[in-house]
């Protein structure tokens, strides 16, 4: 049973609008094309498209891809705009899709997929549709969905996305696709293969077992990947047992393991120059399951799902190896925090008091707020030994963020304005939508204590705000650092089979922050 994170990705290959169509069409066995509300006037959709028809009542679509368009037709010997008009339900809504069976050389199938007003969303929904449409056929698919720069990244990635797979049955598992991206756009394709690979390998770490995925496995996991990525400007350092004996946090949870027990894992990706480079800091929480310990999770039906609390890792790991194609001008080190949260004999009590990288105590009121306890080591071991100039943390710490903002937006904290529209921006362009949450000082008095610095779940003074207390205590370790804070507990797993997601892990966080990374330049 050999689960490998990324070995299942689907093959990505540019193909030469101007070649011969034999060539063009040649070993594809289904084409896909944009279709388009022609009375829409969204400029991101307009620059190579115009609206051609031949019947009065489809005057209102257009084929994004006009130029190849003309070709389809004259090698099918068909006429598009009449097949749509066979189809008078259609609106050219995002992610609507008509099929057209052909019989020419390879070739089965054309799709006609709307996209509505080609808004970046409607674009990733259109090709989610199609690469659904796809799933598990071993298929050659010619996309002409994207007709721009802009575009091309954000369907090439949802195209991928929608085909992940996670596969432990004992039948033959499903031949990864190959699709073929129509248009002259090397760059754009590395960029889309470089997100989507990321977030392909972080849904493989997330979906992957707990039995299997336990802390030492996953710090063998990152050797072999980043032995996979072939960089010399990679270097990992494991720790374990007496070397963290300082990171009281990581320790008091992960014992409750103690088979194999916690790891400390530093993954530094310093390119020539990189003295001169900012350094960013990334610290994600590797729960690899979160059982609650003593103060047991309930319902226990919350538990299935806790095999996905290392998605932080996963997103923080995905992102920083991806580097290795983006190459941006930045030095990084991820933090990863990995534990299992556990009950035994060996697992921390509710009113423990702890030590944490740096001095802090605190008093621990609920075990199963362990998320901030292994957090909370690896900030601080940032801020005292990194001189981070961007330090940022990724975890699945609080139901109550997902309780205010669903599933759909992580919660992030940040004092940094400049910073968090930022982010935010880039979560819209990429499809993993980020909201500026307030770091409420007020709050700040109900994580006092009797006995330590701090108690760790905010339990005094009832103000609820459970998501930006526990913020508020991150934020005691951080120092005076550039620091942002993304609590990704609704949206890192998805409760349907839909769209780009499959039930389970989404990797959320790692395009934000593999885009945010490549930018530096
Ligand atoms: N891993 C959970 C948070 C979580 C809950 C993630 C649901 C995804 C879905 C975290 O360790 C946790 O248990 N948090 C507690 C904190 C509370 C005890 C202060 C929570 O949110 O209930
Ligand atoms: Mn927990
Ligand atoms: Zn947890």
């Amino acid at each position: 049973m050999a689960i490998r994170p990324g070995d299942n990705f689907p093959s990505l290959n540019l193909v030469d609008p101007n070649a011969m169509p034999e060539r063009i069409f040649s070993g594809k066995s289904s084409i896909a094309l944009a279709v388009s509300n022609a009375s829409s006037s969204v400029s991101s959709s307009v620059s190579s498209s115009a609206t051609y028809s031949t019947q009065k009542s489809i005057d209102k679509f257009k084929i994004s891809n006009s130029s190849f368009a003309s070709i389809v037709e004259k090698y099918f010997q068909i006429k598009l705009l009449e097949k749509i008009a066979d189809w008078p339900e259609f609106q050219a809504k995002a992610g609507e899709v008509i099929e057209i069976p052909v019989q020419s050389g390879s070739v089965r199938r054309i799709y006609l997929v709307g996209i509505g007003d080609a808004k970046p969303e409607e674009l990733r929904k259109a090709a989610s549709a199609i690469g659904r449409k796809v799933k598990g056929q071993e298929v050659d698919l010619l996309s002409a969905i994207a007709t721009n720069k802009n575009s091309i990244v954000n369907t090439t990635v949802a195209l991928v996305l929608s085909n992940y797979f996670f596969w432990m049955k004992s039948d033959k598992q499903p031949k990864p696709i190959t699709f073929h991206i129509l248009g002259d756009y090397e760059s754009e394709l590395k960029r889309a293969s470089a997100l989507a690979s990321a977030v392909w390998r972080a849904r493989d770490l997330i979906h992957t077992p707990s039995n299997i995925k336990n802390p030492q496995w996953l710090a063998n996991e990152v050797k072999r990947l980043v032995r996979k990525v072939g960089s010399t400007n990679f270097k990992v350092v494991i720790k374990s047992g007496k070397q963290i004996k300082e990171f009281g946090g990581l320790l008091a949870v992960g014992n409750s393991s103690p088979k194999p027990g916690p790891r400390f894992i530093e993954l530094t990706y310093s390119p020539r120059g990189a003295k001169k480079f900012p350094h960013i800091v990334l610290v994600g929480k590797g729960i690899t399951f979160d059982t609650g310990g003593v103060s047991l999770k309930r319902p226990y039906d919350m538990m299935v799902a806790m095999k996905s609390d290392m998605a932080g890792v996963a997103a923080v790991l995905s992102a920083v190896l991806s580097l290795s194609i983006t190459k941006p001008k930045v030095k990084v080190t991820a933090l990863l925090m990995c534990a299992e949260n556990s009950l035994s004999a060996t697992a921390q009590r509710p009113s423990d008091v702890i030590k944490h990288y740096g001095g802090t105590t605190v008093e621990v009121i609920n075990t199963d707020a362990e998320g901030r306890l292994v957090l909370a080591d690896g900030l601080a071991y940032a801020d005292l030994n990194l001189a981070p100039d961007y330090l940022i943390d990724v975890a699945t710490l609080t139901g109550a963020a997902s309780l205010g903002l669903g599933k759909q937006y992580a919660a992030m904290y940040t004092r940094d304005n400049r910073l968090a529209k930022e982010l935010s921006k880039i979560g819209d362009e990429v499809g993993e939508r980020v909201w500026h949450m307030p770091l409420v000082d007020d709050y700040s008095i109900a994580l006092e204590s009797d006995v330590a610095d701090y108690n760790h779940v905010a339990d005094k003074h009832n103000f609820s705000a459970g998501s930006v207390t526990a913020a508020l205590f991150l934020e005691k370790f951080v120092g005076n650092r550039k620091w942002v804070h993304l609590d990704i507990a609704g949206p890192a797993r998805s409760e349907t089979d839909s769209g780009e997601n499959i039930k389970g892990g989404t990797g959320f966080a790692t395009r934000l922050l593999t885009e945010w990374l490549a930018r530096f330049n």
